[in-house]
C-alpha cells in the first residue's frame, strides 16, 4: 500500500508547481451506466488517485495558493444510509477529515459555495481543461472573470513519469499476479479450446487474486487473429499447430501490468514458428540489454527496426537491400508498432514523452517502460515465403530504469523456447 505521507508529499509538489495567487480543481472520475440500472465498476481517475489515493465517486481535489496560504481541500460524498444501501459504504467527512491527510473536507454538495469563496481575488485557475465532465464546464463559467486558465493534468502526468519505490512494489505485485496468470495459460489443456475459455483460465487467476480487473481488455489471439494488433474477439478456436498471442496483464491496487507471450496451442514449437520467434525474442533480448539512464526510447525503437529487418532479410521475408528497406521503412508492414510505452498507474502511463522544448526525454532511474517488439505477417501475404504466412508474435516485458542499468520485473515469466515447451501442456 502507498502511505498517506506519499499521497500528501506528492500534493505538496503540485503545489509547488502552481503559480502565485491559484486554485487547483481536480475532479473524480464520473461513475457510468452500463445499462438500465446498471453500472460498470467504478475506477477513480488516474490523476485523482495519484494525489490522494481516494476511491469514491463525486469528490473534487482543490488546492488553494497565495502568499499567506497553501492549502489542500478535499470534498466527498456525506454519509447517507438509504444511498449505502444501495451502493456501499462510503468515507464521509468525518473519516475523512481522520484518514487523508489534508487541511479542510467539506461534502461534495457544498462545493461550488466553497469554490467561488476560494476563488475570491485570485488571478490563476489550474483544472482539466480537456475534460468533458460537466462539472468543468460550471467551474469555466464560475472563472470567466479570471485572467489565467491553466491545465493542471500536464503538472501531474510530468511527476507521474518517475515512480516511487513504493510504485515500484505495486507494479511488481501486479506482475507476480500477470506472471501466474500466463503460466496458468501455458500449463492448460488448449485441446478443443477456444481463445474466450484460455481468456478466462487469465482472467480467473487474475480475480482469485484480488486484482478484480484486467489492465486492458486481454487479447487472446490464436494464428492469423494476432496479425490485428487490438484483437479483443477472442471467439475463435485454438488450432493445434498454430500459435496463440496473449497480451494480458491485470490492475492491482490501482497499478497494471502489461505482458505479451507468444505460445504453441500443442505445446511445441515448429521449426518455421521457431525461426521467427527466435528472432523477435533476440530484438527483445537485445534492447533490454540497452536500457540505462539517458538511452532514448527512440534509439531503441531505432536497433529494433534495424535488427529486425536484418532478421527478416535473412528469412526471405524482405528482399533487397538493407539500407535501402531501412531507409524505406519497410519493416512497418511486418512490425507497424512503437518498442514499448510507460506504464503504471495506467497501462499506456500519460507521463510526457517530450520536454517544454519538445524533446525527446531520455531514460531516467525509476522510469518504468515495456519492450515489446513484434512480427506479424498476414495470412494472405503473398510477397512472403508460405510457411512464414499467417504468424503473428509479440514478446512484451514490463522494465524498470534503475541507476546504471535496468531491471526486468516480468523475467521471471517463461519466455525463451525451452522454458515455454517445459511449462506447456502438450498433446
Ligand atoms: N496491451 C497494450 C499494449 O501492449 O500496449
Ligand atoms: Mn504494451
Ligand atoms: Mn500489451
Amino acid at each position: 500500500m502507498i502511505a498517506e505521507r506519499e499521497y500528501k508529499k506528492r500534493r505538496d509538489l503540485l503545489v509547488k508547481k502552481l503559480s502565485n495567487n491559484s486554485v487547483a480543481v481536480i475532479l473524480s472520475a464520473q461513475g457510468m451506466t452500463r445499462s438500465n440500472d446498471t453500472d460498470y465498476p467504478y475506477r477513480q481517475d488516474s490523476n485523482f488517485y495519484y494525489l490522494s489515493g481516494f476511491k469514491e465517486d463525486n469528490a473534487a481535489l482543490v488546492f488553494v495558493k497565495t502568499k499567506e496560504v497553501k492549502k489542500t481541500i478535499l470534498f466527498v460524498q456525506k454519509k447517507d444510509r438509504t444511498l449505502e444501501l444501495w451502493s456501499g459504504e462510503r468515507v464521509g467527512v468525518k473519516e475523512a477529515k481522520k484518514r487523508f491527510l489534508v487541511d479542510e473536507v467539506y461534502s461534495i454538495d457544498d462545493f461550488y459555495i466553497y469554490l467561488k469563496e476560494f476563488l475570491r481575488d485570485k488571478k490563476n485557475i489550474y483544472f482539466q481543461s480537456n475534460s468533458k465532465k460537466r462539472a468543468i464546464k460550471k467551474i469555466s463559467k464560475l472563472t470567466k472573470a479570471l485572467k489565467t486558465k491553466h491545465d493542471i493534468v500536464p503538472l501531474i502526468h510530468q511527476m507521474r513519469l518517475i515512480k516511487s519505490p513504493a510504485e515500484i512494489e505495486m507494479i511488481k505485485e501486479s506482475i507476480a499476479i500477470t506472471a501466474r496468470a500466463h503460466h496458468r495459460a501455458m500449463k492448460m489443456d488448449k485441446k478443443g479450446k477456444y481463445e474466450y475459455q484460455l481468456q478466462a483460465e487469465i482472467e480467473h487467476e487474475f480475480k482469485i487474486n484480488a486484482a478484480y480487473s484486467d489492465a486492458y481488455t486481454s487479447i487472446v489471439a490464436c494464428g492469423n487473429s494476432a496479425n490485428t494488433l487490438h484483437y479483443i474477439k477472442n471467439d475463435q478456436p485454438l488450432v493445434s499447430g498454430e500459435l496463440i498471442l496473449i497480451d494480458a496483464g491485470c490492475e492491482h491496487n490501482y497499478y497494471a501490468s502489461d505482458i505479451t507471450r507468444t505460445i504453441p496451442v500443442n505445446g511445441k514449437f515448429t521449426e518455421t514458428q521457431k525461426e521467427l520467434y527466435n528472432l523477435v525474442l533476440n530484438t527483445q533480448f537485445r534492447v533490454i540489454k540497452m536500457i540505462k539512464p539517458q538511452v532514448k526510447r527512440s534509439h531503441l525503437q531505432e536497433v529494433a527496426q534495424k535488427l529486425l529487418t536484418k532478421g527478416m532479410i535473412e528469412l526471405g521475408i524482405l528482399k533487397g537491400e538493407y539500407k535501402k528497406l531501412i531507409k524505406k521503412q519497410k519493416y512497418k508492414k511486418y512490425y507497424p508498432h512503437g518498442i514499448g510505452h510507460w506504464m503504471g498507474i495506467d497501462v499506456h502511463d500519460p507521463a510526457p514523452y517530450k520536454d517544454d522544448k519538445h524533446q525527446e526525454i531520455p531514460l531516467q532511474k525509476g522510469m518504468v517502460l515495456t519492450i515489446e517488439p513484434g512480427i506479424y505477417i498476414d495470412k494472405d501475404d503473398k510477397s512472403v515465403p508460405k510457411k512464414y504466412r499467417g504468424i503473428g508474435i509479440r514478446i512484451e516485458d514490463n522494465i524498470l530504469v534503475t541507476k546504471d542499468g535496468y531491471k526486468n520485473l516480468s523475467q521471471s515469466i517463461a519466455k525463451t523456447i525451452e522454458e515455454i515447451e517445459a511449462i506447456s501442456s502438450s498433446f
